[in-house]
């Protein structure tokens, strides 16, 4: 039959019809009520006095985030990471600097960091790596004990838990991707997470070009970022449901793990006691002992039908764009790099059926388990 990587959650067109029919007879298309819900919605699932901003994409939100604080030199940050994080850097006239990740974690290490920060380090940018946060208290206290703000790239994180506190009040600024692939998706579209409300008012501004309060002035340099309603709506109504979908992730994760935990050579991402990861992607780290290299099993999934993805891959400091630059030369990293050479996300998500999850299952084995087992 085959099984695909990632298939998006929509709600159900019933439910959703409603909403996109009223937005086309309104003709109001952006910076409308549906961005206001989406964000009374988040906000109520990310931690009390948590504000958000709903943007185009993760990208304009960290370019905007960045901008914002006005950071300026270098931002420091995992190289293994999606572009995107190394980008915003780029777009505001920094540098991006790396710092190895935690073996077995795969999120930016807290004392890799510690010894990476320099007087030029204007932020550090923490990564949540496949639904899973960094240890942030750690990093929170090399922050503060440098005096450098600390954003978090949390693509990946809607619906995570760190330590007991949900996924927006994990950072002083946290960024949220709604791409198609994320647990909750608004087919495109980002959000903003914040305590600080002065904050939230400058970036909501910031995303319409970076108006003026009233709208009559230009005051700051913005972007054109806003998410339109029609996404609004999706995401609205995908977020009521980010616990059961998260929930949804974990179950099946769970049966990843218990099928296929006996063979030789293979891991999975570390999971620190009291987080709970949003289980945006299922990882397998294919390591020198296995029975099979990672292209090996690409391709022996290709013959079975089922899709896997090498990722993050390349890691930043390998891609074009930032191998050049210092932080690639001035890079050591690896932790890194055994990570980028090992790590394969496996189909997975929300509605995935036990037969889908046994085809891979049984195809994995076919490519990892020892003659026998
Ligand atoms: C870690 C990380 N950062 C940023 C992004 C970019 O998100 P978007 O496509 O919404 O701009 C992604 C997308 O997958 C991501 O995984």
């Amino acid at each position: 039959m085959g099984v695909r990587l990632v298939r998006p959650v929509l709600p159900p067109w019933e439910e959703l019809a409603p909403h996109l029919e009223k937005i086309h007879a309104t003709g109001l298309l952006t910076r409308g009520p549906y961005n206001e819900m989406l964000e009374a919605e988040a906000a109520s699932h990310m931690g009390e006095g948590t504000h958000v901003v709903a943007v185009s994409s993760c990208t304009s939100g960290l370019m905007l985030v960045l901008k914002a604080l006005e950071i300026r030199g270098e931002v420091l940050m995992p190289s293994f990471t999606w572009t995107a994080s190394g980008l915003a850097a780029l777009w505001n006239g920094c540098e991006p600097m790396y710092a190895d990740v935690t073996p077995g974690r795969y999120t930016l290490n807290p004392d890799a960091t510690r010894a990476a920060i320099t007087k030029s380090t204007g932020a550090v940018m923490a990564v949540n790596a496949y639904g899973l946060y960094p240890d942030m208290d750690a990093l929170a206290q090399v922050c503060r004990e440098a005096g450098v703000p600390l954003v978090s790239d949390s693509a990946q994180g809607i619906g995570a838990i760190c330590q007991g506190r949900p996924a927006g009040s994990v950072a002083p600024v946290e960024v949220f991707s709604m791409s198609p692939s994320k647990v909750v998706t608004a087919a495109e579209g980002g959000l903003i997470a914040t305590a600080d409300g002065d904050l939230a008012a400058k970036l909501r501004r910031m995303r319409d070009y970076g108006k003026s309060a009233d709208g009559q002035d230009v005051t700051a340099v913005g972007l054109s970022a806003r998410l339109s309603e029609f996404h609004a709506a999706i995401a609205w109504l995908n977020m009521k449901r980010v616990e059961e979908l998260r929930d949804e992730r974990f179950a099946l994760a769970a049966r990843y793990r218990e099928h296929l935990a006996d063979l030789p050579g293979v891991a999975f991402q570390d999971v620190p006691e009291g987080d709970k990861p949003s289980g945006n992607y299922m990882m397998l780290f294919i390591g020198p002992e296995a029975r099979a290299d990672r292209a090996g099993v690409v391709e022996y999934l290709k013959g079975r039908d089922v899709d896997s993805r090498p990722y993050f891959y390349p890691a930043l400091h390998r891609q074009a764009i930032f191998a050049d630059r210092p932080g690639a030369r001035a890079a050591s990293l690896p932790v890194t790099e055994a990570a980028e050479a090992q790590g394969l996300a496996l189909p997975f998500y929300n509605g995935m059926t036990d037969a889908e999850q046994d085809e891979v299952i049984d195809a994995l084995r076919g490519a990892l388990a020892p003659p026998g087992a």
